[in-house]
């Protein structure tokens, strides 16, 4: 019998719902909030009254695009943290009803696990152990992935996320929410000619808080000289932005293949969508002869798709939770 789950993720500020059978996902709809962009980043009481509108269509939507009814789900599986609270607890409470209501098991699944096994919802798809640099505007960790269930963090910021270091160095030129596509757009047709100072931070860690005030220091002063400067230079600016974050990522990357001796490498979450970041992750992956992978882009940013992949694992791996399940920010 074929194993067919309706996925929900609702972490942030993206109502998303998948139909996923048998590993393969049939559909992954997603709904975008708007709402926030005026408000130059999330706002957690707008987004969670926003996944209230949303779930029950974008339920429906998934469930006709894969051409499944709802008496044809075996589970249903739904993120349960780490994200923002009233956004979780939308998702989560429509899954438990969803499940009750047709008497079928749930899965819970962590949002930074999925997106490292979102590789696999497509092939090629990673060999184990691999090692997966998940980057969102969450969340920048290396992990060291050894099976479905088994992951371990080896690297993550001791300050900002890489998607937040695209977020707010957007945000200081005047960009939208979130800035980080808007960025890649702009630095495709600019030069990296300005440079920024990379963090000395040991290990595998990251840090960018420091690059952020980088930025602000070097456009205020710019700015004095001359008011037009970043509309006269945004796209170097944001190259020269792109790459600095590129290089500090990837030089960790680097670092944790050759300490690790793992040469399956992989990248995830919404920073991965990145032009300069795919690009540059591929050419390195041929310079230390790995074995790369990049997610497509629906399975970069938040979706449920991801979410439902994981939740085929656990349910193969008979890992269910009860109906009492409450999400968890952090
Ligand atoms: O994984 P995700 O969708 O949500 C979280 O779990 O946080 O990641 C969202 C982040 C945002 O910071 C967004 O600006 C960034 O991913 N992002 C990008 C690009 N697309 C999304 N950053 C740089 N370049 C992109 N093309
Ligand atoms: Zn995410």
């Amino acid at each position: 019998m074929s194993i067919t789950i309706l996925a929900i993720e609702s972490s942030c500020d993206d109502t998303s719902a998948a139909i996923i059978r048998d590993g393969v996902v049939l559909s992954n709809c997603v709904a975008n909030q708007d709402a926030h962009a005026q408000y130059g980043g999330v706002v957690p009481e707008v987004a969670s009254r926003a996944h209230q509108v949303n779930i029950v269509p974008v339920v429906d939507l998934a469930l006709k695009k894969a051409g499944v009814n709802k008496e044809q789900i075996t589970a249903v599986g739904f993120t349960r943290g780490p994200g923002l609270l009233g956004s979780l607890i939308v998702g989560t409470s429509f899954a438990k009803s969803f499940a009750l209501a047709l008497g079928l098991p749930l899965v819970e699944v962590n949002h930074m696990h999925a997106h490292v096994l979102a590789h696999f919802a497509e092939d090629p798809k990673p060999k184990f152990p691999f090692l997966c640099l998940t980057v969102s505007g969450g969340h920048t960790q290396i992990v060291l992935v050894r099976d479905f269930m088994t992951m371990e963090v080896i690297g993550h910021t001791m300050d900002d996320a890489a998607g937040e270091a695209f977020d707010k160095s957007g945000k200081l030129m005047g960009l939208g929410y979130p800035a980080g596509p808007m960025v890649d757009k702009l630095a495709q047709k600019g030069t990296a000619r300005f440079s920024f100072p990379e963090p000395s931070m040991e290990g595998l860690n990251f840090s960018f808080s420091g690059l952020k005030t980088a930025i602000l220091y070097f456009l205020k002063k710019q700015t004095a000289q001359n008011e037009h400067f970043i509309e006269e230079n945004i796209c170097d600016i944001c190259a020269s932005i792109q790459d600095t974050i590129v290089a500090i990522l990837l030089k960790k990357l680097r670092k944790a293949a050759r300490e690790t001796g793992i040469n399956e490498i992989a990248i995830a979450g919404g920073v991965s969508a990145n032009s300069g970041l795919r690009k540059a992750f591929l050419e390195l992956g041929e310079k230390e002869k790995w074995t790369t992978y990049i997610p497509a882009f629906q399975f970069c940013t938040d979706n449920a798709g991801m979410i439902g992949v994981t939740a085929y694992y656990k349910y193969l791996a008979g890992v269910f939770c009860e109906q009492d399940a409450a999400p968890f920010a952090r």
